[in-house]
């Protein structure tokens, strides 16, 4: 599966629909932060696959670390390049597949590997490669820190096969509307989920001030509607400790959500850090 045409579809589309996810970014930095002083270096050097837009990468540039950021969205890429055009240490920025990270980073070349924002369920059936891949990258001690998620089934009853509407984004001449419809397919081990975004822009009369940049915003002749399917692989918690383990990480913590708190039998969110026991 390639997870990153929809993104590419979405193009500068993606922060305005993602606007309100920001709960992530405080763990990630903060993370960041407390294992450079626990090496006692300033600054470190970080890999984030699936780095899109930047969200996450722009802000562990303007600390000064030097970031790799791989991505397969070319259009994503473009809104990181400009994001971070101007911050003192700005990121390398790499098009491809994160599957291939190990031919991408020098080997034994990173304290801190990220995937934030669910980016490993578009790669869920080669978690097991990609991880042995992440350690190679790694230094030895090094970190690896992701968040994915595995709906409940009352989640997925009440959400799959039916559009849902996610958010508006007033524009200065209108506005976007974002609606999702998620549909969930069982697997063996997990679901098989795919997403469907639409985003149409509406015109309003009155004047709105944009809280969000949106250089989408259309002209007459621009497309109103656009549309982006997400393919993501969600599979029980316990799978991503398991090959965790497998692939020579020790466990540092397992989390229910961004504040900390333990992860619990029924939590959809899981972030896990690890560490390189090599
Ligand atoms: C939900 S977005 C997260 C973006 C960013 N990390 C954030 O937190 O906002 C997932 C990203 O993973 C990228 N992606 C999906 N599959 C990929 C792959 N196999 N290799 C590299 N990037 C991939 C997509 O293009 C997209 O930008």
């Amino acid at each position: 599966m390639d997870g990153g045409s929809a993104y590419e579809d979405l193009g500068e589309l993606y922060d305005v629909w993602c606007a309100e996810v920001a709960e992530d970014l405080p763990f990630y930095t903060q993370l960041a932060d407390a294992l450079a002083a626990e090496l006692g270096r300033p600054t470190l050097d970080i890999v984030e696959l699936g780095a899109g837009s930047g969200r996450i990468t722009s802000h562990l540039a303007a600390a000064g670390h030097r970031v790799t950021a791989i991505d397969l969205a070319t259009s994503q890429l473009e809104v990181l390049r400009d994001r971070t055009s101007h911050t003192e240490s700005p990121p390398i920025v790499v098009a491809g597949d994160m599957r291939d990270v190990a031919t991408l980073v020098p080997l034994g070349s990173s304290d801190l590997v990220l995937v934030p924002f669910r980016g490993l369920l578009h790669v869920t059936t080669d978690r097991d490669a990609l991880f042995a891949d992440v350690i190679r990258v790694l230094r030895p001690g090094g970190v690896f820190a992701f968040d994915v998620f595995h709906p409940t089934d009352a989640q997925v009853a009440a959400t799959g096969d039916r559009w849902l509407h996610r958010r508006l984004e007033p524009t200065a001449t209108g506005r976007w509307r974002f609606d999702e419809r998620a549909t969930y397919a069982r697997r063996s081990d997990g679901w098989d989920l795919r997403v469907d975004v639409r985003c149409r822009w509406e015109a309003t009369k009155r004047l709105r001030r944009p809280r969000v940049d949106v250089r989408a915003d259309p002209s007459v002749d621009a497309p109103t509607e656009r549309h982006a399917l997400l393919h993501l692989h969600t599979v029980e918690h316990a799978e991503w400790g398991a090959s965790l383990t497998a692939a020579g990480f020790e466990l540092d913590g397992s989390y229910g959500w961004f504040d900390g708190r333990p992860l619990s039998v029924g939590d959809d969110d899981a972030i896990w850090v690890a560490r390189s026991a090599h």
